[in-house]
């Protein structure tokens, strides 16, 4: 299908449609300008930039992934340099965001901007949706952003603007809902490109960015700021009182608990560490020798032993609640010493100082055993007078 924002035919909006995106528009527009947060990658409209936010942001809230950003674009600037880094530095420069296949596409992706487009961010829809790790949004997303074009932008913060402000009942999730909201988010890209306000220069960039914006601060999941909404006299939810129930995203994914043991293993003053294997979760990063455990009943020490041939004086070190996608995950992690490296199983692993692991990926579970076993070194190895 072509991308839809290259469709001569303007979406189907009835008449009523049609009056509420000519008001919307203004409304929007004038609020983003007079509102919108003062963020680092607002300060640019370099692609390459623009790209690794929006890549950033998904999943991820603004505050933690300022300071990722400005690190990552002091250490890698551009294209050439990201198609060019050790994959470990780029894996580094992503740890505790977790979905570790954003990384790996970025420098995929950074790697076809090299071969196919001479090193420079293609400033074409389809260049930029044939990207690996890019799809309609994030491609909608830097077009507009960068380039200011019209093309429309539908993430989760727009869908529940958008369901809410047209009363759209429907799950968004299914094909024709979602179709129509697209068709929504166009008309509006494409009525501020069309018909901008005086005084606004970049106003497809802005339009999509009051959505994202708006959805962030005001209309927000729970608990709306109905009050201070720039376009609340256009809301059909507010107006039918249905704001808290939509959108009607439909039964939510059962939860499913897990329980993994994870052992440090201490000889000398070495840790045994493994890296993941490529095509699984968490592909590549580091962690300590783990295993799924029964959710009920003890298996520990049973556990240990098959993993590492060791399952005596395993201390407890820490218990760890997380989530991956629909799993509730418990990490149950212990420490145990080894006299030699015969002592234990280690295969596939490496034995490692504490310095040395603060230079890999882990994961994010993982990064804070090691975080609690560098407290208990320090700790132990701080006079108490100190
Ligand atoms: N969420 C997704 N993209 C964003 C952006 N450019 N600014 C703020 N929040 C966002």
């Amino acid at each position: 299908m072509p991308p839809a924002h290259r469709d001569a035919r303007p979406p189907a909006l009835n008449a009523d449609g049609r009056r509420k995106v000519r008001a919307l528009v203004p409304a929007l527009l004038k609020w983003f300008v007079a509102h919108a947060r003062d963020l680092p990658w607002r300060r640019t409209f370099d692609p390459y930039a623009i790209w690794i936010s929006e890549i950033m942001l998904q999943q991820t809230q603004v505050k933690t992934v300022i300071p990722y950003w400005e690190r990552w674009m002091r250490e890698l600037p551009d294209a050439p340099s990201l198609a060019a880094a050790p994959q470990d530095k780029v894996l580094k420069l992503w740890e505790g965001l977790g979905y570790y296949t954003r990384a790996r596409n970025l420098q995929k992706a950074a790697r076809v901007v090299m071969e196919e487009h001479g090193g420079k961010f293609p400033r074409d829809f389809t260049a930029v949706l044939a990207l690996p790790g890019i799809g309609r949004y994030t491609a909608g997303a830097i077009c507009s952003i960068a380039f200011d074009m019209p093309t429309p932008i539908l993430d989760g913060n727009v869908i529940r603007v958008l369901t809410r402000l047209f009363g759209i009942a429907e799950n968004p999730r299914e094909k024709k809902t979602n179709e129509r909201l697209w068709q929504l988010a166009e008309a509006l890209v494409r009525r501020a490109a069309e018909a901008p306000p005086t005084g606004v220069t970049r106003p497809a960039s802005f339009l999509n960015q009051s959505l994202m914006e708006l959805g962030a601060l005001i209309c927000t999941p729970r608990q709306p700021r109905c009050g201070e909404c720039p376009v609340r006299s256009q809301c059909t939810a507010l107006r039918e009182h249905r704001v808290e129930s939509l959108p009607n995203l439909g039964p939510r994914a059962t939860v499913t608990a897990r329980r993994f043991l994870a052992v440090a293993v201490a000889r000398g003053d070495q840790w045994l560490v493994r890296q993941r294997p490529g095509g699984v979760v968490n592909a590549h990063l580091w962690e300590f020798p783990n295993v799924e455990l029964p959710v009920e009943g003890d298996g520990v020490a049973a556990a240990a032993q098959q993993l590492i041939g060791v399952h005596r004086d395993l201390k407890p070190l820490m218990q760890i609640r997380h989530s991956i996608t629909r799993y509730r995950i418990l990490l149950e992690a212990y420490r145990a010493r080894v006299k030699s490296g015969g002592d234990c199983r280690s295969d596939h692993g490496r034995w490692l100082a504490l310095e040395e692991l603060e230079h890999l990926a882990f994961t994010s579970a993982h990064r804070r055993v090691l975080e609690a076993l560098r407290r208990s070194t320090v700790e132990k190895s701080t006079p108490l007078s100190a």
